[in-house]
C-alpha cells in the first residue's frame, strides 16, 4: 500500500476535486512526546512499532498558509526565507502536496510560519505538516474529520498525527496493514498547572533526521528488542498519572522513556548521540536540583535541545536556575 492509497481511501471522490478557495491557512501546534514514538512497522506509511503519548503546546507551533499561484512552479517560504526547491526539506513537502493533486497541479505559494526552531527536535516537522493537511483541507472544502485529519498528516511525519490538537494525544499504533487505526485521540484531561520550558542550545539542523536515526536503531541495535515493552509499561503510568495529575509520576515516566529511548540509540551502529555538552550538564544540573527538592524532570527528542517539565509553582524557581524559551 502506498501513500496515495491512503489518500484515495480517505478522500475517495474528493481527491482531485477543485480547490474552493483561491487560498487557505490553518495553525497546528507542535506536540512533545511524553512517552516516544521510535521505530516504524512500515517505512512507507509512517506506521508506529508502538503507540506514543504527547502534550501539544498551544502557542508554539506553525502557520501554513496555501495560496494558488500561476507560476508553474511551488515556492516555500519558510519563516520569510525562499527554501530551496532542490533541498530535502522542499522535496518532502512537495511530495506530500502532490498526494492531494492530479499531474502536479494547482501550483503553490507555501508560506509556513514557524514560532519554534526548525528541524531542531523540537517536533516542527509535526506541527508543519499537521498545518499544512488543515490548511489543505479548508482550501479545498473537504470537510474531514480529525481522525482522518490525523492519518493523513502521519503520512507526512509519524509525529504530525498528533499534531491536529492542543492538549495530551494518544497515537494508537493500530494493527492494520494500512493504518487505517493508526491515528491519534485527545484525552480530554486538563492540567492547567502543567508547564513544558523550552530549552535551546543549538537551533542548527540536527545532522541525522529521526527517520534514518530510528530506522538504523531498529537495525542494529539489539537494545530496541525492550523498546516495546518499555511503552508498554510507561504509557499506562502516563495515562495514569495525567488522570490523577500525579505531577511525579509523569516526569519520572517521561523522563525514564526519553532515556531509555536515547539508550537505544547509543547502542545502534554506527552509534547515534543528539546530546550536545550542555545536554549532560544540563541534565546533571536538573538532577542534582531534584535531590535538593526542585520537582523538575525533563524529556529530550531527536536533538540536543531539553523540554522541561514542571509545574505553575515551581515557575519562578526554575526561571531563577534556566532561560526558558
Ligand atoms: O515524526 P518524526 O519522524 O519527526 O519522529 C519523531 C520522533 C521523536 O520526536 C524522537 C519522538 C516523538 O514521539 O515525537
Amino acid at each position: 500500500m502506498k501513500k496515495a492509497d491512503v489518500a484515495k481511501a480517505i478522500l475517495a471522490d474528493q481527491l482531485f476535486s477543485m480547490p474552493q478557495h483561491s487560498c487557505a491557512e490553518a495553525f497546528a501546534p507542535t506536540n512533545i512526546a511524553l512517552g516516544k514514538y521510535w521505530g516504524k512497522r512500515n517505512q512507507e506509511l509512517n506506521l508506529p512499532v508502538t503507540s506514543s503519548l504527547s502534550i501539544s503546546l498551544d502557542n508554539k507551533g506553525a502557520t501554513a498558509q496555501l495560496k494558488i499561484n500561476e507560476k508553474h512552479r511551488d515556492d516555500i517560504i519558510l519563516n520569510n526565507r525562499l527554501i530551496d526547491p532542490t533541498s530535502s526539506f522542499a522535496k518532502r513537502l512537495i511530495e506530500f502536496l502532490n498526494l492531494f493533486r492530479e499531474n502536479e497541479k494547482p501550483n503553490f505559494d507555501i508560506t509556513i510560519q514557524s514560532n519554534i526552531p526548525i528541524a531542531a527536535g523540537l517536533a516542527s516537522s509535526a506541527c508543519g505538516f499537521a498545518s499544512i493537511i488543515k490548511a489543505l483541507n479548508n482550501l479545498y472544502g473537504w470537510n474531514l474529520d480529525s481522525q482522518e485529519l490525523s492519518i493523513l498528516a502521519r503520512l507526512g511525519s509519524g509525529s504530525a498525527s498528533r499534531s491536529i490538537w492542543s492538549g495530551f494525544v494518544e497515537w494508537h499504533a493500530g494493527t492494520r496493514d494500512d493504518g487505517m487505526d493508526s491515528y491519534g485521540e485527545p484525552i480530554s484531561t486538563l492540567w492547567p498547572d502543567l508547564i513544558i520550558g523550552l530549552l535551546i542550545f543549538s537551533e542548527q539542523d540536527k545532522g541525522l533526521s529521526s527517520r534514518v536515526a530510528m530506522q538504523r536503531t531498529i537495525e542494529t541495535s539489539l537494545l530496541y528488542n525492550s523498546w516495546p515493552s518499555k511503552v508498554a509499561h510507561d504509557l499506562p503510568l502516563l495515562k495514569q498519572a495525567i488522570a490523577t495529575q500525579d505531577f511525579e509520576l509523569l516526569g519520572k515516566t517521561a523522563e525514564s522513556n526519553a532515556l531509555t529511548m536515547h539508550a537505544t540509540m547509543l547502542s545502534a551502529w554506527p552509534p547515534i548521540n543528539y546530546c550536545l555538552p550542555e545536554t549532560l550538564l544540563t541534565m546533571q544540573k536538573i538532577w542534582r536540583l531534584r535531590e535538593e527538592g526542585l520537582p523538575i524532570y525533563f524529556t529530550q527528542d531527536a536533538g540536543p535541545n531539553l523540554k522541561l517539565l514542571f509545574l505553575k509553582n515551581s515557575l519562578a524557581d526554575v526561571r531563577s536556575h534556566f532561560s526558558l524559551i
